[in-house]
């Protein structure tokens, strides 16, 4: 968590305003649980549960719900939703007399835009609930469909809310070190960014730092010699950080917006570690986020950044063992865990692991060593898909440890999945250390 708070709502506090009220997240990394957690703020005595905590007996029980809702995926519902969506949701079913609104989040980027959100809504529909007011769709960070909701909350709180909604704002990091990692790889560069603070920072594993890239100087003279522009200085400034569209040199100009990676260090280090792989894009240079960090940001200069807390992923008690699975760049979310394992102690800790090349793709092999070494890492499995010796992938892992796996889950270990895949092509979060989740405890 940054020492700076990420939002807050000021609300007047008046009695049990909401103990009536359920307030529902599906989030994937955090943000639908943020938005419902300061929802939660205007309804004192409201209550907050995960949508897969819930069942028929629960949604009857209340008679007025929020529901903020993520997409993930393709159009999914985000990892710990699932089961309750391909269940709970499957038919229409019996919800009594509830109220309900739907404040769903995604990102227009994708073509299924808020898809989950929107099925929620249809199934509460269909369910017999009866509409508070109408969704909101929320794209990333978009302020007014937030004032929008915050305004409806307002209605139905019947009281004002005071509209002091704070964003963290986005502070100047020092790039310190990008080191490449994987040289001779079969897969795209992965390179291992270093930043510091400008002021003491702290956050808790788990944690996604929110980057603002810049563009690729070389990027913007394309894109001003396409719409015969170049004559423009002041334009060529201003577009640095700026989308640029195909279709209109004229169009309002829009500000590119961040990317996330999950941060592979601990707060007590000092220094925010990412691990970065460089993702070509269609134009035959990098993708802008993972360009920005690998090659176009200059060591010593500023990176914009700010820090986002991703409960689903944090922290288990340390008396519980942790089993840690995931490939590729997915080893950043993982290796923050490893690393609070080893400074705070506590249960084993037991790391599953997947890459192209056992010969190339090793990063923090040296540390992932001592961890060993000192008893914080327990065990370590590896799978290199493209070793000729090999030929598997981290799943396999997984299936071949099932019956060990099974009894570390009976001792109540906390298992932390990182899904990275790449299938969103040249899309802007392409490249980026995917989410992680924490998907059993
Ligand atoms: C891998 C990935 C896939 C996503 N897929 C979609 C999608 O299909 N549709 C959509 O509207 N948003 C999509 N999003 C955007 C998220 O819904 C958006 O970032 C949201 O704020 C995440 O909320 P959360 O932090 O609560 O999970 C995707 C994001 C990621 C990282």
């Amino acid at each position: 968590m940054g020492l700076r708070p990420v939002a807050n709502w000021t609300i007047p506090s008046t009695g049990t305003l909401g103990s009536d009220m359920l307030i529902v997240h599906a989030s994937q990394t955090g943000n639908a649980e943020r938005i419902a957690r300061l929802s939660a703020a205007a309804f004192p005595g409201a209550t907050v549960r995960a949508l897969e905590t819930l069942d028929q007996d629960s949604l009857r029980a209340a008679r007025r719900a929020l529901f903020v809702v993520a997409t993930y995926g393709e159009g999914d519902a985000p990892d710990r939703a699932r089961k309750f969506e391909a269940t709970t949701m499957a038919a229409p079913i019996d919800i009594g007399a509830l109220d309900y609104a739907v404040l769903a989040l995604g990102d227009r980027e994708y073509p299924d835009f808020c898809a989950f959100g929107h099925r929620v809504d249809a199934w509460l529909h269909a369910s017999g609930g009866r509409l508070l007011f109408d969704r909101v769709d929320l794209d990333g960070a978009d302020i007014d469909a937030e004032r929008q909701w915050q305004q409806q909350l307002s209605a139905i709180a019947g009281a004002a809310i005071r509209s002091n909604w704070q964003r963290a704002d986005y502070a100047p990091w020092t790039l310190v070190s990008r080191e490449h990692v994987n040289p001779g790889s079969p897969g795209g560069a992965v390179y291992r960014i270093v930043l510091t603070p400008y002021a003491p920072t702290i956050w808790t594993p788990g944690a996604i730092a929110e980057v603002l890239p810049r563009h690729d100087p070389a990027r913007v003279e394309r894109w001003l010699a396409r719409v015969g522009r170049c004559d423009d200085p002041a334009l060529r400034e201003t577009l640095l950080d700026k989308v640029l569209r195909d279709d209109d040199g004229d169009a309002p100009l829009q500000a590119l917006a961040h990317r996330d990676y999950s941060i592979a260090s601990i707060a007590a280090s000092g220094a925010v570690e990412l691990l970065v792989r460089a993702c070509p894009a269609p134009d035959g240079g990098l993708g802008i986020g993972s360009g920005w960090l690998t090659k176009v940001a200059p060591i010593g200069g500023a990176i914009l950044l700010r820090i986002r807390d991703n409960p689903g992923f944090g922290p288990a008690d340390p008396t519980v063992p942790i089993v840690l699975i995931g490939n590729g760049t997915g080893l950043a979310g993982l290796m923050a865990h490893l690393r609070d394992r080893a400074a705070v102690g506590g249960a084993p800790a037991w790391l599953l692991y997947g890459e192209r090349s056992g010969a190339h793709d090793r990063p923090f092999a040296a540390e992932l060593e001592t961890l060993s070494a000192d008893g914080s890492l327990t065990r370590i499995d590896r799978a290199f898909s493209r070793d000729a010796e090999c030929g598997r992938y981290v799943q396999h892992l997984v299936a071949d440890a099932a019956d060990e796996m099974l009894e570390w889950a009976d001792r109540g270990a906390a298992i932390y999945c990182v899904r990275q895949p790449c299938r969103h092509g040249e899309r802007r979060r392409c490249g980026v250390a995917r989410h992680p989740r924490r998907c059993a405890t």
